[in-house]
């Protein structure tokens, strides 16, 4: 398997619903593997497999930000089963958008229901950082950006930025 290469916005392959995953081939861990390696070379903390070009529903974290001691997750059809009602603001930034950033309001604590990569059925509180990375990543899994949560004009203008850089990156290789 190539290296993977992360897309950047505006991209059609950003906006589509992402298939769940039906049984644990042998192949999903080598993808997420590839997706880890992905993350990480980019400085990134979240991959969902839509950016990189693969529309299935797997997800790779790791917000410990200790590149000695890494806590990466690997999760196979995540599903948020509840939310708390309490919120939290991060400023969130995403690989397919790059050096664009926003403040993002959502629920400070979730539960989460996936497959890791042996296949277990597993049920998980996630809260803080954690818990807005996941979201973050799961709206991937549903065509969705960050950029979908703040102001049309403020989306409109971060858009526009990619658009130029996308151009800029063409032209120059
Ligand atoms: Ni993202």
């Amino acid at each position: 398997m190539n290296d993977l290469k992360v897309i950047v916005a505006p991209d059609i392959r950003l906006n589509q619903i992402s298939k769940s995953i039906n049984y644990i081939e042998k192949n999903i861990s080598i993808v997420l593997d590839k997706m880890l390696e992905c993350m990480y070379k980019n400085n990134g903390i979240g991959l969902a497999a839509p950016q990189v070009g693969i529309l299935k529903r797997l997800i790779v974290i790791d917000c410990s930000n200790n590149k000695e001691n890494k806590r990466p997750l690997k999760l196979i059809n995540p599903e948020i089963i509840s939310f708390s009602d309490e919120l939290a603001d991060y400023e969130e930034g995403c690989l397919s958008l790059p050096a664009q950033f926003a403040k993002v309001t959502r629920p400070n604590k979730i539960k989460l229901r996936y497959r890791n990569s042996k296949g277990d059925k597993i049920e998980k509180n996630f809260i803080g950082l954690e818990a807005t990375c996941i979201q973050h990543e799961v709206d991937h899994l549903n065509g969705k950006l960050f950029v979908d949560h703040i102001s049309k004009l403020r989306k409109n203008i971060i858009i526009k930025k990619l658009i130029k850089y996308k151009k800029k990156i063409n032209t120059h290789g």
